[in-house]
């Protein structure tokens, strides 16, 4: 019976032009084989996954191909085939996480005072070498001073901060990236075509997103995906082998944020947890999501009317921000909650032109409350930047105080107008509008830090609103004072 090999070691790449979002490395490499000067030792950098080894065996090959040296190596003779299938003797692969220790590299040392019974370069790779002692350090550094003529070194590493400076300057440093989700897709799609199998778009989509960068990590996702789906591959095969929150349940929670839906919210969390899906895990996955629904969006294709682009931005924000605090947070469902809710409690940021082009089509949107942007969109962004100090301002004050930051979200109207911040109540809201007026001054500092600048704060309630409003009223785009009538809008605004 023939041994199965894996698809990540079938597909290992032969050729330098098979290595795929590492131009920048391919490239230098090369160059410095065509012009014959190729430096002694290279550190290979970059996290797992992204092609360091497959690079290094590359190099061995160009070194030792029976061609000569070349940027291409043949492929056909001896010394590549022998590279290719792991078994040739001028090339040295050592694990510096099992090896860390002097009497290792005295070892090495050794072995490599001498050529290789084959090939013009031995090719000495030393992987996860930042797990060598400091005394194994010191050895390697002499024989990176003076290495005999014949040796090449690659230390492949996936944490080079870890290594000492002096080996570090010692070597020609190639960082390699991660893997941009576009070219894992493909590379995806590629295989399962060459497997002989049909996979969805959106299936291959999900997988790329899935190994963060990874193309190892995604072509072995792949694999299970291959052994559990019949058929065609598609993204429900991909969540149920990977074990990924199903993207039905990120439409139905997006709905419930959208919507102010606090119950379904809480509910779609509790389901998170019950099936046991990490939550940190979920909320990188659901920023996945967004970003996927944002791109549809200015596309041209909506899932999701009631949201504007806007609004999805301000999500991932939040979702970023929480992404990295749900690591510490000592009971991330809570965390994950109040992030969640903490979205659902913003205000629907509309553009103006959007709104009015649906008007004209006869849609009325369907959110409830909405912020009519008060100019011209081409002052959109302006807007938007300060639609996200006031939240900014608002996440603020409830760190800071219940009372405040309920009293601030009551206000009937937010406009910041350069440095001052004023706060409009309704009669009906004269309990907060007292509350706000006692707190001023923790407002004010509050804001002022937010910003970055002092901060007047100026608070009004009913009556002397509509005197306000009145005056700003005239010489108001009518479109928006329409708009503003017929939505009973509050709004946000600078001028
Ligand atoms: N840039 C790439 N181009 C093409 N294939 C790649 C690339 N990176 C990884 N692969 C695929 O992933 C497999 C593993 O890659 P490789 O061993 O080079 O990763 P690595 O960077 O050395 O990872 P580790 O840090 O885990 O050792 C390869 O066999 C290949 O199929
Ligand atoms: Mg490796
Ligand atoms: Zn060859």
């Amino acid at each position: 019976m023939e041994r199965y090999i894996p698809i990540a070691r079938r597909y290992r790449p032969k050729t330098f032009s098979q290595v795929v979002g590492q131009d920048h490395i391919i490239r230098v490499l090369q160059n410095q084989l065509s012009t014959g000067r190729v430096p002694h030792a290279f550190l290979f950098s970059g996290t797992r996954g992204v092609g360091k080894t497959t690079t290094a065996r590359l190099l061995a090959k160009a070194l030792n191909c029976e061609k000569g040296i070349t940027p291409q190596p043949c492929n056909q003779c001896r010394a590549c085939k022998a590279i290719d299938q792991g078994n040739f003797m001028g090339l040295l692969e050592i694990d510096g996480a099992s090896n860390r220790g002097i009497d290792e590299v005295r070892n090495l040392q050794e072995i490599i005072s001498q050529r290789a019974l084959e090939g013009r370069f031995r090719v000495v790779i030393i992987d996860e070498v930042h797990m060598l002692t400091q005394e194994a350090f010191n050895a390697l550094l002499k024989t990176l001073e003076e290495p005999p003529e014949h040796v090449v070194f690659v230390l492949a590493t996936t944490d080079y901060q870890k290594l000492p400076v002096t080996i570090i300057s010692r070597t020609v440093h190639f960082h390699f990236r991660e893997i941009p989700q576009e070219i894992i897709k493909e590379n995806i799609m590629e295989i399962s075509e060459k497997e002989g199998f049909e996979i969805e778009e959106g299936a291959a989509e999900l997988i790329a997103q899935s190994a963060e960068g990874s193309l190892r990590d995604a072509q072995t996702a792949l694999e299970k995906v291959i052994a559990f789906s019949q058929g065609r591959i598609t993204r429900k095969d991909v969540e149920q082998a990977l074990g990924l929150v199903p993207q039905e349940l990120m439409g139905k929670i997006t709905r419930a944020v959208a919507e102010g839906d606090r119950k379904e919210i809480l509910s779609a969390v509790r389901n998170i947890v019950l099936q046991g899906y990490s939550l940190r895990r979920f909320v990188r996955d659901y920023m996945g999501f967004l970003r996927r629904v944002l791109m549809g969006k200015i596309a041209g294709k909506d899932e999701f009317p009631g949201l504007s682009k806007e609004d999805l931005l301000r999500y991932l924000n939040i979702l970023l921000e929480g992404e990295y605090r749900l690591r510490n947070a000592p009971d991330p469902r809570v965390y994950l909650e109040l992030m969640l809710l903490r979205m659902s409690f913003l205000r629907h940021v509309v553009d103006l032109e959007e709104l009015i082009d649906s008007l004209l089509k006869g849609k009325v949107p369907e959110m409830g409350q909405i912020d009519v942007p008060s100019s011209a969109s081409r002052e959109s962004d302006k807007k938007s930047q300060v639609a996200e100090e006031i939240t900014n301002i608002e996440m603020a004050l409830s760190r800071k105080s219940a009372i405040l930051s309920t009293s601030f979200k009551e206000a009937d109207r937010v406009v910041l107008k350069g440095d001052i911040l004023s706060l409009f109540y309704s009669g009906d809201k004269s309990f907060y509008y007292r509350k706000m007026n006692e707190k001023k001054e923790i407002l004010r500092s509050v804001a002022g830090e937010v910003l970055g600048r002092s901060i007047e704060v100026e608070i009004h309630l009913a009556g002397e609103e509509s005197a306000e409003k009145t005056e700003e009223e005239e010489g108001e785009d009518p479109k928006v004072l329409l708009l503003r009538r017929i939505f009973k809008a509050k709004e946000i605004k600078e001028e």
